[in-house]
């Protein structure tokens, strides 16, 4: 039955045996959306739900991408490279949470196509978001293996847009905003953080714990700057007065310590492979193959088939 189904299982592997990583990654893709459908259908999204379904389906969508971004440092830090498996799967989940914002935003339009239109053309950061949609749909339709054969090398050109997809989508967010720009910036200072490991990586700079610490301590530093920057060219707010709220620990907690305290995930991760190495090698009988479970560098199958964001 499962042989004759034209698109495979998302929880199955390349050889239809069941995928139980695959499985739980589908699950946390699909969750967020059948709680939406659920409150939607309980009335409990408030006095505007249609509005909160848009907020909430861009909300993810930016999310899964920055997820699916994450796949590459994680394989590498965490010498994990089974995680590849699901790269494809977040990438098509960022498209449909975008594809379902666009069409919620259309319902909230009273499905009248040509103000939607018009509305996208005149007003810059729908104009940015559409762009943004427009890129994600191209990859998510180029995702294919069939796809991906006929591409060749251009297959990965093509997805290098991923990075520019989420510039925009970035800008989309900040531009939308309207006094608050907390959860954009933290979510740029994510991206941030995950194109410094990408840096790290092209400029050959060596990916051990403590560097990976400096690229967390930097990436918080950024994100405060880039907060300060945003307030300052928007509001006009002294940079200083954003900057010294940072340090304030009466007040909340400012995106530049999230993003510092996740940034700390790769130095912690790097440090655990390291133990883990270290006391297969230290085994009496650690195996020469236990010897060799090192960061892979080359390019595995996986790598040329999950596509939605580069391998590196
Ligand atoms: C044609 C394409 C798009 C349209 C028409 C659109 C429309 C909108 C609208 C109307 C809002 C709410 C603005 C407000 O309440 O003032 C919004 C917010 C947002 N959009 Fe889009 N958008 C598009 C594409 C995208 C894409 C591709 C992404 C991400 C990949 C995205 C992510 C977001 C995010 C994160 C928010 C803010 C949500 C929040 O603050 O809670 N949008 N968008």
């Amino acid at each position: 039955m499962i042989d004759r189904l034209a698109v495979p299982l998302p929880w199955l592997d390349r050889a239809g045996r069941l995928s139980w990583l695959k499985l739980a990654v589908f699950l946390a893709c699909i969750a967020p959306a059948l709680y939406l459908a659920a409150a939607f259908r309980l009335d409990a999204l408030g006095a505007k739900p249609i509005t909160a379904l848009i907020h909430a389906t861009g909300e993810w969508a930016v999310r899964f991408l920055l997820f699916s971004l994450a796949i590459s440092p994680l394989r590498r830090i965490a010498d994990w490279g089974k995680v590849l498996v699901v790269r494809r799967m977040l990438g098509i989940t960022v498209m449909a949470y975008a594809v379902a914002h666009l069409a919620l935003y259309a319902v909230d339009q009273n499905l009248v196509l040509t103000k939607v239109a018009s509305e996208i053309a005149l007003r810059l950061y729908l104009t940015i978001g559409f762009v943004a949609l427009i890129g994600l749909i191209a990859l998510g339709l180029t995702s294919t293996d069939a796809a991906i054969r006929k591409l060749g090398p251009n297959w990965h050109r093509l997805h290098r847009l991923v990075y520019t997809i989420a510039v925009l989508a970035l800008v989309h967010y900040f531009l939308q905003s309207k006094i608050d720009v907390s959860d954009p910036v933290f979510s740029a200072g994510l991206f941030l953080l995950l194109m410094g490991w990408r840096a790290m990586r092209r400029f050959k700079l060596p990916e051990r714990p403590w560097s990976l610490l400096l690229l967390a301590i930097l990436g918080g530093l950024a994100t405060a700057g880039l907060e300060a920057a945003w307030y300052g060219l928007a509001s006009g707010v002294p940079a200083s007065l954003v900057l010294a709220a940072n340090l304030d620990v009466s007040g909340p907690i400012r995106p530049a310590w999230w993003v510092l305290a996740t940034g700390l995930l790769m130095p912690a991760l790097a440090l655990l492979r390291g133990a883990r190495a270290t006391g297969r090698t230290a085994k009496p009988g650690g195996s020469g193959r236990d010897r060799v479970a090192a960061p892979r560098t080359a390019p595995t199958r996986a790598a040329v088939s999950e596509p939605l964001s580069p391998s590196a």
